[in-house]
C-alpha cells in the first residue's frame, strides 16, 4: 500500500475533492483525519469510509480560526501519535464573483481569511507537527486562477490562491532541512457538487475550449494528492502542480 504508516490531516474533507482524497489514503493505508467545520456530513464521510475497512476519525475544525486548528492537530497526534501527511485542502471561492473595483473590504477578506489564512494556520500548526514527527509532506490547494490571468475576475479569491502558491515555494525552502517537503496542487475546474452547481448553464467558449480534456475529476485530484503524500514524491518539493486539464497551458 502507497501510505502504509502514514498519519494523514485532510481539512474540508467532509465532501468534495477532500472527501475523495481521504478514502482513496485510507485504502492506500495511512490513518487520515477527516477535519471540516461541517460535523453531519464528516461523520457521514467517516461511517462511509470506516466500512470499507479505512482508519479514520472525523475532528471538526474551522481553518479560519487558530485555536480551532491548533486543537484538531493536536487531536490528530494524540489518537495516532505522530503526524506526517498535511493536506490543506479546506478552501474554495465564495458565490458571487466581484473584481477588484467591486469587492467590499469585508468580501476581499472573507476569500483571503478562508483560502489564504486557512492555509496560513493548518501549516503553522501542522508543520510543528510534522517536524517533531521527524518530517513529512505538505500538500496546499492552489487554483489555476493563480496562474492565469484570464481564469476568474474573482479578484480576492486570485489573490488568496496566488498567495498560496507563493507560499508553498518558500515553506518548501525553509523546512527542508526538517525532512519537510511543500508542495500545491492547482487544479483547474473539477466537477465536485459546489463548481457543478456553479458552471450549470451557458459559458464562455475559452473556459470550456482551454480545459483541454474537459473539466477534472475530483479523483484525479485526489490521485495527485496520494502521490504527494507518498514517498514516490520523495525528491519533490516546492512544486506547484498543474491539475488543470491543460488549462493554464492553452
Ligand atoms: N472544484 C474546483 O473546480 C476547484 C478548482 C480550483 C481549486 N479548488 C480548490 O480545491 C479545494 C477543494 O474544493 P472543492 O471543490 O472540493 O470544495 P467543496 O466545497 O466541495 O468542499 C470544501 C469542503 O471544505 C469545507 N470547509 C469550507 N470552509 C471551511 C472552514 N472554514 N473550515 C473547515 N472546513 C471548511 C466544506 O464544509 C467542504 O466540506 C478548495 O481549496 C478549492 O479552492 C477547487
Amino acid at each position: 500500500m502507497r501510505l502504509q504508516d502514514k498519519v494523514a490531516f485532510i481539512s474540508g474533507a467532509a465532501s468534495g475533492i477532500g472527501r475523495v482524497a481521504a478514502a482513496l489514503f485510507a485504502k492506500e493505508g495511512a490513518a487520515v483525519i477527516l477535519a471540516d467545520r461541517d460535523a453531519a456530513a464528516g461523520h457521514r464521510a467517516v461511517e462511509e469510509i470506516a466500512k470499507s475497512g479505512g482508519n479514520v476519525a472525523f475532528v471538526q475544525c474551522d481553518v479560519t480560526n487558530p485555536q480551532s486548528v491548533e486543537a484538531a492537530i493536536q487531536q490528530t497526534v494524540a489518537r495516532y501519535g505522530r503526524l506526517t501527511v498535511l493536506y490543506n485542502n479546506a478552501g474554495g471561492s465564495l458565490p458571487g464573483t466581484k473584481t477588484v473595483t467591486e469587492a467590499s473590504d469585508a468580501d476581499f477578506w472573507a476569500e483571503i481569511n478562508l483560502n489564504l489564512y486557512g492555509t496560513w494556520l493548518g501549516c503553522r500548526y501542522g508543520i510543528r507537527a510534522l517536524v517533531q514527527s521527524g518530517g513529512g509532506s505538505v500538500i496546499n490547494t492552489s487554483s489555476a486562477v493563480a496562474m492565469s490571468g484570464a481564469l476568474s475576475d474573482n479578484h480576492a479569491y486570485v489573490a488568496a490562491k496566488g498567495g498560496v502558491s507563493a507560499l508553498t515555494r518558500s515553506l518548501a525552502c525553509r523546512y527542508g532541512r526538517d525532512k519537510v517537503r511543500v508542495n500545491a496542487i492547482v487544479p483547474g475546474v473539477t466537477k465536485t457538487e459546489r463548481v457543478t452547481e456553479r458552471v450549470k448553464g451557458p459559458l464562455p467558449t475559452a473556459l470550456v475550449d482551454r480545459h483541454l480534456l474537459g473539466f477534472g475529476d475530483p479523483g484525479c485530484v485526489a490521485a495527485t494528492a496520494l502521490f504527494l503524500a507518498s514517498d514516490e514524491s520523495a525528491s519533490i518539493t516546492g512544486h506547484n502542480l498543474a491539475v488543470d486539464s491543460g488549462y493554464t497551458i492553452s
